[in-house]
């Protein structure tokens, strides 16, 4: 089969095409033909060398992707051949999904609906189930919560402010443009992310503290997340790579009141990570959930659709269109 590998650490340049052998799925696995991937942060953060894979080099990347299962393993219930599954969280402690098969774990699968294309399945996968697992598990998002999502142009932020909206929350997104596509994902408002009075702007926007904030770039923003945060409120760090400063000196004056600053993740905690996408698929089928995808490559041009993601200015999602 075509996969997309790594021999080396490195840049999106170390991505290349290759012939291996279609693996053959374990006891507890599932084979899939893979439809679609998508294309996430943590790819290229495992591609550099930030997070090494369980297998070491060479490396198949990629963590999402939505196809049909091919061949299940002797101790697999649950899954027949020919279902249509999407999952996330791949590619860390197995082989990844830049390829035309992947030998998944069947704990790992969820179902896809027929009214969900495999691109949007693979798409979904990693932007939903983190915003979901962020706000509703790590953040304890309420109905009537007041929520800050900081970068809601992103996979991850338009899942959240959707995600957000529909339980409940008063949504603030911050982004550096398109204010019109967030705004319509359910936000009440979206503040410049940049702006000097970032803090005010967001006090405004949300009518006061704001009880839950959904975190894709601390290092960044933590500042302004404490400065607007309500007493006993949640920051749910979600991780990138850089690292973040606080003064805990400031939780002495009054400035910082309890605060709680909360991280997650996704690939690590499988367990959560499919009864939240199956309850993404059937609201991706009837419309209450939409996911944005910017933009398509051939599984081949792996390595552009990374230096996308990771360019300033994208919206949505970027997908790798296998078969
Ligand atoms: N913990 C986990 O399990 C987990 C899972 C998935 C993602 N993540 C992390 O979450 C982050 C977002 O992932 P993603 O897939 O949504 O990435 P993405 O699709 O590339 O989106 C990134 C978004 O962040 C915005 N942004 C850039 N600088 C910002 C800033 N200073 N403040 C607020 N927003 C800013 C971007 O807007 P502009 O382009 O307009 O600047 C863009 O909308 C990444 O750091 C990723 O590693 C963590």
């Amino acid at each position: 089969m075509k996969a997309i590998r790594y021999h080396d650490h490195g840049d999106a340049d170390v991505l290349t095409v290759d012939d291996v052998p279609t693996p053959e799925p374990g006891a507890d696995e599932v084979l899939v033909r893979i439809h679609a991937a998508s294309v996430n942060p943590i790819d290229t953060y495992v591609r550099d060398g930030g997070v090494e894979p369980a297998g070491g080099l060479p490396h198949v990347g990629g963590a999402d992707m939505a196809g049909v299962v091919e061949a299940v393993g002797s101790g697999v219930e649950g899954f027949a051949v020919g279902d249509r599954v999407f999952a996330t969280g791949l590619g860390l402690f197995e082989a990844g999904t830049y390829a035309e098969y992947v030998a998944a774990p069947a704990e790992s699968l969820a179902t896809l609906p027929d009214e969900v294309s495999f691109a949007e399945g693979a798409a979904a996968a990693m932007a939903f189930a983190t915003a979901w697992r962020g706000l509703i598990d790590r953040g304890e998002l309420d109905i009537g919560d007041a929520c800050v999502v900081q970068g809601g142009t992103g996979g991850v932020g338009h899942a959240a402010v959707q995600i957000a909206a529909q339980a409940g929350a008063t949504v603030v997104a911050t982004a550096s443009g398109d204010e019109a596509f967030v705004r319509d994902l359910g936000a009440a408002d979206v503040v410049d992310y940049g702006a000097d009075d970032v803090v005010d702007r967001i006090r405004e926007a949300a009518g006061g503290d704001v009880d839950v904030v959904l975190e894709t770039h601390a290092a960044a923003n933590v500042a302004t997340d404490l400065d607007v945060l309500t007493r006993g409120g949640r920051i749910v760090v979600l991780g990138e790579e850089a690292p973040i400063r606080i003064d805990p000196g400031a939780s002495m004056t009054g400035k910082i009141t309890d605060a709680d600053l909360r991280f997650m993740s996704i690939m690590a905690s499988r367990d959560d990570q499919v009864p939240i996408l199956e309850r993404v698929g059937p609201r991706l089928a009837d419309g209450r959930f939409e996911v944005e995808i910017e933009a398509t490559y051939p599984l081949e041009e792996a390595a552009e659709a990374q230096r996308h993601v990771m360019s300033s200015g994208s919206r949505g999602k970027v997908v790798l269109e296998v078969a």
